[in-house]
């Protein structure tokens, strides 16, 4: 009797077990990602980009044509589609619902995003990219 109602809240245990942990794994690793290096990165031709995972969130790298680089979070603010950058346009573009970013700050410029991407830092050295959590505070 006793081992029939122990087999009970192990079968009922484990799904409500499983979905109170996944939130909580999710959030420990980002927690611990605090840097990504990329090797080779360096060598991303300008004007164009590259997607990265940060942790267990999708990201993208940005060699501009004028030389300059920057990392964005790939989420869109917006309902949470992964965003791309079209070089034609020089700026973000999530095909969900037509929302678009500046390519450099991360802004959001039109469209239905309310919020701009966070933005990396970037640090480019012979043979990889290092990116960066920005501190706060
Ligand atoms: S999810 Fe990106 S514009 Fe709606």
């Amino acid at each position: 009797m006793g081992g029939v109602g122990l087999a009970y809240a192990a079968a009922i245990g484990y799904p409500i077990y499983r979905y109170l942990n996944s939130p909580v794994e999710a959030s420990i690793q980002m927690a611990a990602v605090k840097d990504v290096t990329l090797p080779d990165a360096d060598k991303l031709p300008k004007g164009s980009a590259l997607m990265f995972k940060f942790g267990i969130r999708p990201a993208i790298l940005i060699h501009h044509q004028d030389d300059s680089w920057v990392s964005l979070d790939a989420i869109c603010t917006h309902m949470g589609c992964t965003v791309a950058y079209d070089p034609k346009k020089d700026h973000i573009h999530c095909a969900c619902h037509g929302g678009t970013y500046d390519a450099k700050t991360g802004e959001n410029i039109s469209g239905p995003p309310p919020r701009p991407l966070t933005k990396y830092v970037v640090a480019v050295t012979p043979g990889s990219v290092l990116i960066t959590r920005a501190q706060h505070g």
